[in-house]
């Protein structure tokens, strides 16, 4: 991939000078759904699957973009005297995104760039691939302007790109996962303040398989931010009876206890994911840690009825998905993944039923939804770096 980028770099904008290579992978979480702006936990890894880049410094102020995922859009310019969020500019929001928050950060950026990207994460499929674009231009930005940020500084300031320049309210997992990934491991991370841990998911005889069902409902960005506000009016309401910060600091039977203080059953449910759904996930690193792979399955089946039922991001492809999942031997777990509404799903498969999964799985969802699913027996890998 970083050979084709550069031979479309030297296409598009010519191969002489200073062009450099980067890449940031996309995410899957096993569990610890719709934690992240609430204070509690969760376990994501990074792919081998994500966004590459190649990159070169130009001597005015403009911008210049090519994707070779969007080829017919051609090249994108802008210049950084015009970083403002615009409809007809599409996925270059992102990047001009992070290069404005980079500014507002204190890390004004000098001179314009050329940069052709391309990634290998299927599009819309809920494995971050906008993640993996801004947290790819934070690399080719320190890199190229010697700015001192950190990885997770990286991390910080593309959620607050997504955040205020694209509009979309997301929490910090996506971001993280992609600058601070491991190689055959899960990231640990409380999001109340950023302390993690990484633990080996190198699992001997089980494999990750990503699901993707195809679907993406467009209620993705305007669910997403109200659930998020339907967490902040319970967590208000909780505050009123018990001194917490965030629903993470609630435990399931302090929740039992306190649960009546809020008045609206919809956001008692809300609150009642958040705060189950970190537990969980404080249980499924334990079952893992003591190589309790059962358990840990069951935990990400509990996840799913939960994002189902209580918090509602799930949708007919995805329940569709795990259903037929649980039903085939070998599947430890399964679960959708990420923000919901479509996407993917993520399970755990021992090694010898991973054909049959894939088998079983697509021939049933084709035939109840019509739709062909596509399949990822993924490998973890590490964060993002310059190559
Ligand atoms: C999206 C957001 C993340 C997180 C997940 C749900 O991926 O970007 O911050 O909230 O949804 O867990």
């Amino acid at each position: 991939m970083k050979d084709q980028v550069l031979k479309k770099f030297a296409d598009i904008f010519g191969g002489e000078g200073d062009i450099r290579t980067y890449f940031a992978p996309g995410r899957v979480n096993l569990i610890g759904e719709h934690t992240d702006y609430n204070g509690g936990h969760v376990f994501p890894c990074a792919l081998t699957m994500g966004t590459y880049a190649a990159a070169r410094k130009r001597e005015d102020r403009n911008l210049r973009f090519y994707s070779m995922n969007f080829e017919q859009e051609g090249i994108i310019e802008t210049s950084l005297d015009d970083l403002v969020y615009k409809e007809e500019a599409g996925w270059t929001n992102y990047p001009k995104g992070v290069f404005w928050a980079f500014g507002e950060k204190g890390f004004s950026v000098p001179r314009g760039m050329d940069i052709v990207i391309s990634g290998d994460i299927p599009n819309g499929s809920g494995l971050s691939s906008s993640a993996s674009l801004e947290v790819l231009i934070g690399v080719i930005l320190r890199d190229m302007f010697d700015f001192d940020v950190s990885q997770i500084e990286i991390a910080l300031i593309g959620q607050f790109s997504e955040n205020h320049f694209n509009g979309m309210n997301c929490g910090i997992m996506d971001q993280f996962a992609s600058a601070m990934g491991k190689k055959d491991c899960a990231i640990f991370l409380n999001t109340a303040d950023l302390s993690y841990e990484y633990a080996s998911v190198k699992l001997n005889h089980a494999k990750i398989v990503i699901t993707n069902s195809n679907v993406k409902h467009n209620l993705v960005g305007s669910e997403y931010n109200v659930r998020r506000q339907q967490c902040e009016s319970a967590l208000r309401q909780l505050q009123n009876v018990v001194d917490i910060q965030t629903l993470g600091d609630l435990d399931i039977e302090q929740f039992e206890q306190y649960q009546s203080s809020i008045a609206d059953p919809t956001e008692q449910k809300r609150a009642k994911h958040a705060v189950y759904e970190n537990q969980r996930t404080l249980q499924a690193v334990s079952a893992l840690k003591e190589n309790n792979i059962k358990a840990f399955g069951k935990l990400m089946n509990d996840s799913h009825v939960s994002l189902r039922d209580d918090y509602a991001v799930s949708c007919p492809e995805m329940d569709i998905l795990t259903e037929e999942a649980w039903k085939v031997p070998g599947v430890i777990g399964s679960r959708m993944t990420g923000g919901g509404f479509g996407g993917c799903t993520v399970s755990i498969v021992e090694n010898d039923a991973v054909d049959s999964f894939i088998e079983k799985v697509g021939a049933a969802y084709e035939k109840r939804t019509k739709i062909k699913a596509d399949f990822y027996v993924v490998d973890i890998g590490d964060g993002a770096r310059t190559l």
